[in-house]
């Protein structure tokens, strides 16, 4: 069982949009590590979110690393005012990526951290030449597209082969999982060796956010 990392990066996805500035204080004062966006452009994933405006006013008052979660085709294109909007963590879709590589090596160019993100249906095995490039893998345990949906069971053997590559290449990616996370799921996903978990509507949607993830941290 890995000790590592265990962080928590709660999605905006599911904050009040029209307060979210009070969301982002709440989140500052709150034991969170990061601050998950996620960005939807309607083409890669059915829903439209938020872009660079959002991410630049967030970035004014938030006092946490802002991990950018692109669902957009050609996020290569956009590398520049990701980072100019105040990104830490740029993070990439596999499946958008014709030349993955080279995305990542720009990112790191830029400044930023560079993530790459597996569909559920995507096998951890086809990052085996990129996972010494990668600062994050993310694993969606979930259809990207929408918050409040339901864990995907064969999540758990996905961060047990992912934490098994990492180790044979010697890589130091953190492991995320992003999709139905709640207690339950958090548990057992730091227990397999996630390193940082998102999580969104059971952050946003109880009674008191900040024990929620003052506890998911400590599941
Ligand atoms: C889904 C997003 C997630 C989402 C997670 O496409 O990538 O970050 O906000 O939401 P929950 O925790 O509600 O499943
Ligand atoms: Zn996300």
């Amino acid at each position: 069982m890995s000790m590592k990392n265990r962080l928590i990066s709660p999605s905006l996805l599911s904050a009040d949009f029209a307060n979210l500035k009070s969301d982002i204080e709440m989140l500052n004062t709150s034991e969170a590590d990061w601050i998950h966006l996620d960005v939807m452009d309607g083409v890669f994933v059915p829903n439209i979110s938020f872009g660079f405006p959002v991410i630049e006013a967030v970035h004014k008052y938030a006092k946490k690393p802002l991990d950018v979660h692109l669902m957009i085709v050609e996020p290569q294109k956009f590398i520049k005012e990701l980072k100019a909007a105040g990104t830490y963590m740029m993070n990439v879709h596999y499946e958008t990526c014709t030349h993955l590589h080279r995305t990542i090596q720009q990112i790191k160019a830029e400044g930023m951290k560079a993530g790459v993100t597996l569909n559920p249906h995507t096998p951890v095995a086809l990052l085996e030449d990129i996972v010494c490039d990668v600062d994050m893998v993310l694993l969606m345990s979930v259809n990207p597209g929408f918050a409040g949906q339901e864990f995907i069971e064969n999540t758990y053997q996905k961060v047990v082969q992912l934490k098994e590559l990492i180790a044979r290449k010697n890589s130091n990616a953190l492991i995320q999982v992003d999709g139905g996370v709640n207690y339950d799921t958090a548990k057992k996903l730091f227990d397999c060796g996630a390193d940082i978990l998102v999580s969104g509507n059971f952050i946003f949607n109880s009674e008191n956010p900040k024990e929620v993830i003052c506890r998911l941290k400590n599941v």
